[in-house]
């Protein structure tokens, strides 16, 4: 495994839409790979296989404490309800801004045997579903911020909480 650099925002391969994956190899299984332990070393809550160069509908999502979730061709099908929280991007590190989202969101997808599932989240991880899918088709949450947040007052909400 190993760590791949993170595509800053700027970079055009962020606003290109990414091909379906089609061959389940060890192309695949390195690129997810090498993903989870990028993500997991960021702190981040998810990454799109386009913010490490690849143009390929691959997404890995923290799904809870230390554990990744590989999703492969991933399609959000339903989403209810609504949140507004604070947002950021491993690709946009000094972007923070209040974002609309859904509050529930179920999203279906391939696991690396090529078998689907669905799965359903709430808040974090339903924002996060919404979030890493949009990286795939070229989209970035900057595009959903109500309200930008400067850092400082980033550093006043954790505190406070
Ligand atoms: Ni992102």
């Amino acid at each position: 495994m190993a760590i791949r650099n993170i595509v800053k925002e700027g970079d055009p391969i962020l606003t290109k839409k990414c091909r379906r994956v089609e061959k389940f190899d060890d192309r695949l299984f390195q690129l997810l790979d090498d993903m989870k332990e990028t993500l997991l070393q960021s702190g981040g809550v998810g990454l799109a296989a386009p913010q490490v160069g690849i143009l390929k509908r691959v997404v890995v999502i923290c799904t809870s404490q230390d554990k990744v979730k590989e999703f492969i061709n991933p399609e959000i099908i339903e989403t209810s309800g609504n949140q507004q929280s604070v947002e950021g991007c491993l690709s946009c590190p000094d972007i923070w801004g209040v974002t609309n989202r859904p509050m529930n969101a179920v999203i279906r997808a391939l696991d690396r045997n090529g078998n689907e599932f669905t799965m359903s989240g709430e808040g974090l991880l339903a924002k996060a579903f919404c979030h890493e899918c949009d990286h795939l088709d070229g989209i970035l949450f900057t595009k959903y911020i109500i309200k930008r947040i400067n850092p400082a007052e980033l550093e006043e909400r954790k505190q406070k909480k």
